[in-house]
Order: structure tokens, then sequence, then C-alpha cells
């Protein structure tokens, strides 16, 4: 059985498909639909195949095959404190719980010894992509770099940058040193060896700017410069999580500190980014005026952007990482990711003028899921997906008129979403569309073998094993129904314990079956 997503409205289930990988590239080589098990040799022929070709991995009732999650948004040095701190807000929280834990990582021993179980854990959680932050330290980040590398996940890696409004025991002593050790971070990462058959490397460096409030205005303008000379680098930054943020935010970088955005904002909707208000004064227009808003930059949480913002961050075609775990646990807020979603549909759809040439890219939001450990105190995108579930409930019960003419906005986001979002979704917003995120011929095999057969031993088997009670084997349903019901079970009440299996670029590399 094989479940994918479409898009955000829709994903395939398919309850006798047969999928090749290629063993070369670990690539998805072809996907066929209704192969049952007495036909596999005439499926396989089809290809120019023979059972001597392949090894053939046969799925059991109660198994099936998804896309590996992806985490758009974690802390690795934070896992250590994941279920502690609760009682803060941010700010508070940051001062009080993360930074102490995350000055312990200038120990490269330290780091290197944490970071090994942390890695060995996200994996076995089912996330086959992170977008890790690690420290402000070059050599615990370099570190977790190379158990990332050892272990076969697929991740970028930032080191934060942060040079004010931190703690003296940590902090960067100078806008040039937080670059130098940028530049070497980088370095470092881009000589880890690409994994075997030539695939794309699958550990990336990523620009971490922790937050605005951490960084000087000539920190953001070198880092601004590095970026723009590499184009392909990626940028990860936290964006208007928390009240209090925001409002230290706009204190720092009044309108008339900030310089004019290296490019001007391209046209969206009609409106005219270059002679519309270029964003002074907001949060996202402190990132942008620094060039940090690209098609390849992840922001984090977005939980009270206003109009204006959305309207910039789209343009730019940055993505957002929903992480509503901790938006709950950190009393942020709830993000009204249905109208952000509203935001990249109506966009996607064609709205433009038929003559703006440069609008051919289609513009969209794109939305994914974040853990945010340990702000959010599961390392599972699973609960992501359930709180982004509960969220979206939250924020249709306080507008229960959701406005005419719009899909998703103050609706509760169905399960194609759920799954859209911590699949395909990343993928979308790690610029990586075309590569990973759903199981499609010509993407790397990044998956999952979930099981909610009994012997997971949690809530996602107890349905299916009092069908096996009443001797109804699949509650009469169809295949395909029952196999729907066998995801939303796993969404809902699954964990690592139905993870039997996780592979990277085709390669096995956790999950229950893995570990045992
Ligand atoms: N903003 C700046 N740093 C952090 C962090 O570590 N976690 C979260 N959730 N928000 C931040
Ligand atoms: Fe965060």
């Amino acid at each position: 059985a094989l479940i994918t997503p479409v898009s955000l409205t829709e994903h395939r289930t398919l309850p006798h498909a047969l999928l090749a990988v290629a063993r070369d590239t670990g690539d998805i080589a072809w996907v066929e639909d209704d192969v049952h098990p007495s036909a596999l040799q005439d499926a396989l022929a089809r290809h120019g195949l023979g059972a001597e070709d392949v090894d053939v991995v046969e799925l059991k009732l109660g198994e099936f095959l998804m896309p590996g999650f992806i985490d758009t948004h974690i802390h690795a040095p934070q896992v250590p404190n994941i279920g502690s701190g609760q009682q803060y807000e941010l700010l508070d929280w940051l001062d009080h719980v993360t930074f102490p834990m995350e000055a312990r990582f200038a120990d490269a021993d330290f780091a290197r010894r944490t970071y090994t179980s942390v890695i060995k854990r996200t994996i076995d959680y089912g996330s086959t992509t992170c977008c890790y932050y690690g420290t402000l330290h070059l050599d615990g980040t370099a570190a977790l770099a190379d158990v990332i590398h050892a272990y076969g996940q697929r991740a970028f890696v930032g080191k934060c940058n942060m040079d004010r409004n931190s703690p003296d025991y940590y902090v960067e002593s100078s806008a040039d040193a937080s670059i130098a050790a940028t530049h070497a971070l980088i370095a470092h990462i881009r000589a880890l060896p690409p994994p075997p058959g030539g695939a794309e490397p699958l550990v990336r460096p990523i620009l971490t700017p922790r937050f605005a409030i951490s960084c000087s205005h000539e920190l953001l303008g070198k880092l601004g410069k590095l970026a723009e000379a590499d184009p392909a680098l990626h940028i990860q930054t936290h964006i208007s999580e928390n009240a209090g943020e925001i409002a230290f935010t706009r204190e720092l970088f009044p309108p008339d500190s900030l310089p004019a955005p290296p490019k001007p904002l391209p046209m969206v909707n009609g409106i005219d980014g270059v002679k519309g208000k270029s964003g002074g004064g907001t949060y996202a227009g402190v990132y942008d005026a620094f060039g940090m808003l690209r098609e390849n930059t992840v922001l984090a949480h977005a939980v009270h952007l206003d109009e204006e913002e959305v309207r910039i961050i789209k343009a730019r075609g940055a993505g957002i990482s929903h992480c509503p775990t901790s938006n709950f646990n950190l009393r942020s807020g709830c993000a009204r990711v249905g109208m952000l979603l509203d935001h990249g549909i109506k966009v996607g759809r064609g709205s433009f003028p038929a003559y703006a040439p440069f609008l051919l890219r289609p513009l969209v939001l794109q939305v994914s899921l974040g853990t945010d450990v340990s702000g959010g105190f599961s390392p599972s995108i699973l609960a992501a997906m359930q709180h982004a579930s509960m969220c979206s409930k939250v924020v249709a019960m306080q507008s229960p008129h959701p406005p005419p003419n719009t899909r998703f906005t103050d609706r509760q986001l169905p399960i194609a979403t759920l799954l859209y979002l911590a699949t395909q979704g990343g993928a979308d917003v790690c610029d990586m569309r075309d590569r990973v995120g759903s199981l499609a011929p010509g993407k790397a095999f990044d998956a999952l073998v979930v099981s909610v057969r009994s012997d997971a031993g949690n809530p996602a088997t107890w349905g299916v094993d009092m069908d096996l009670e009443l001797g109804v084997r699949d509650g009469g349903k169809s295949a395909a129904v029952e196999l729907e019901n066998f995801l939303e079970r796993f969404l809902f009440c699954g964990d690592d314990r139905n993870i039997r299996r996780v592979y990277v670029q085709g390669r096995l590399i956790g999950g229950k079956e893995h570990r045992a």
C-alpha cells in the first residue's frame, strides 16, 4: 500500500502499488498502481526486469509506504531541554531555558555526543529532511553536520548568527567574527562527500540569523552580501512569533534605519511593490531590507503577520514553517494558516494580469511544518500535524463565518492538507520540490514504512485490533477506504512505534526495525 500527496487538497491512496527504486542512485524509477502479488512478474516484465534483477520488499496488511516527513524548523541543541520551560513566553524562555543550554555546546565533544543521540531520534520519528539550527559555535555546529552526514539524513545545517541582545556568556564578539565562522561552516559542510551514486549532497549549509533582535544592522548587512554572492545558499530565521518580540524588533529597526532592499519588490496581484509601501516598520520589512527574503528562505512561525508582510513574503517567494506545537506551548498564538494557504492558492491559480511576463513563474505562498524543538515539546512531525489540525480548529471556532470565495481561511485543515504540509510543503519551502516530498518517479526515495498492526502497541492500532477481534478483518470496508482509515489513525494516534523503516535516497537509515 502506498500513500502520497498530490496537492494541498488531494492525496493518492493505492492499496496495491509497486514502486521501484534504482539501486545505484536511490531515486524512484517507476510506480505502478493495482499490482497484486500474483501479478508481480508481469509487472516487472513490463519494465524489462526479471525476478533475478530485483530485491522485492513486500509489505504486510496494515503497513503502507509514504514520503518521509520534512521538518522545516528544529533546534538540535535544544533537544535536551524538551518538555521543560513551558511556563515562559518566548523572550523569557530564551533567557532562562534556552541560552544556558545552547552555551554548553561550546564544548565540541559534548556537542558531538549530544547530537549523535538527537539525530538518531529525529530519524526514527520519520523526519527524512530537517532544517537544523545549531548554536552560535562553529566547531559544535560542524559536529552536528558530521553526525547528520554519518547517519545519512537529508538536512540543512546552520550556525546561529547573534551579535547582540544575547547574554554575555552566549554572544558573538562582532559581526565580522560571526561572518568568518559562517564562511568556515559553509566550507566545512560543502566539503562533506556526497552519497554514492553521484547524487547531490544530502547535507547542505543554510544561513541562520537567529532572529532580527539578535543581529545588529552591520551583521544583517554582511549576511545580505554573503547571500547575494551565493544565490544557492539557503536562509532560515524566525519571524513574527510573539507580541513582545515583534514590539522589540520594531524598536530596534525603525524604518529610517533600514537600507533599500537589494532588489525592488515585484508586483503581486496588481499591487506594485515599488510604488507601494516597502514594508518599512514591519518585521518582514526588516528582513527584506537586508536581502534575506528569497525563494530559498524558510521563515519560522509567522503567527502575527499583517497583510503587508504576507504580500512581501509572497512576492519574494519565501516559505513559511508553521510550528503549532511551539506556538501553543510558548503561548505565542494560533497562526492563520488557512489564510496563508489561500494566498498561495489564489496566486497559483493565475489571478495575474496575463501581460506581465515575469509573473509566469507561479508565485505561491508556501507553507510547511516545523517541530521547533524545544519551543515545541515533540520531535515528531506527527505531533506538528495534530497541533496544526487543532490550531486550525481553534481559528475556525473563533471565526465561525469564513469569508466566501476562500478555500482554507478560517476553516479546519483536512487530512490531505495536513499530509501535504508535512511532506511536499516542506519540499516546496526548502526549494527541493522536484527532488523530495512525494513518491513520484525521478524523485529521491525518501520514504517511511508505516505500520498500524497491533505489535506497534499504541492507539493507532486499536481500531485495527478491534476489527480483528470482531472477525471483520477490514471492517467490511474497501481496501482504499481502509487505507484512508489507517492514514488518519497514524496521523492522529501514531508515533515512532509505527515507523518501521526510514529511507533516505534509497538507503535504510532508521525506524523501529532498523533499531532492533
Ligand atoms: N526566536 C529566537 N530564537 C528562538 C528559538 O530558539 N526558538 C524559538 N521558538 N524562537 C526563537
Ligand atoms: Fe525556533
